[in-house]
């Protein structure tokens, strides 16, 4: 009976590393980048959903402003300056083309 404590008292350590090696190979979600609209995001954006349908659009600048000022007519508690902080965050690291920029990259048809 001593004997098998001191086994088990041996063995959990090594349990705890692999558990540990366990959790190092499940891979992180993205995490959205830090920045001030980030903070407001956090706390302005959430009373409805979460922020993964936030940060799973790709859209350019004047649709995000867009779909911002529908969230304030919806009831989204965001003033104009933290709205602009916002739209700025969401345009740069959730940014899209826009449909003109993207129709004038795309090579000519004759
Ligand atoms: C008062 C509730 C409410 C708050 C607060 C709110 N939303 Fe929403 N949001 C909704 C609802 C309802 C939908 C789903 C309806 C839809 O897709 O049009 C939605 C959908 C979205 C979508 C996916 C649809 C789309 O148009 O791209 C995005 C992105 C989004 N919200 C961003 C935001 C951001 C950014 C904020 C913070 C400024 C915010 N929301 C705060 C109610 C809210």
């Amino acid at each position: 009976m001593r004997n098998l404590l001191i086994t088990a008292a041996a063995l959990l350590p090594l349990a705890i590393v692999g558990a540990r090696a366990l959790a190092a190979d499940t891979p992180a979600p993205a995490a959205p980048p830090p920045g001030p609209g980030l903070e407001l995001i956090n706390q302005r954006c959430v009373f409805c959903h979460n922020t993964a349908q936030i940060f799973s659009e790709r859209k350019p600048a004047a649709a995000w402003s867009a779909t911002v000022e529908q969230m304030a007519n919806r009831g989204a508690e965001v003033s104009p300056e933290e709205m602009k902080v916002i739209v700025d965050y969401l345009a740069k690291n959730y940014g899209a083309p826009t449909e003109s920029a993207a129709a004038a990259s795309a090579p000519q048809q004759h």
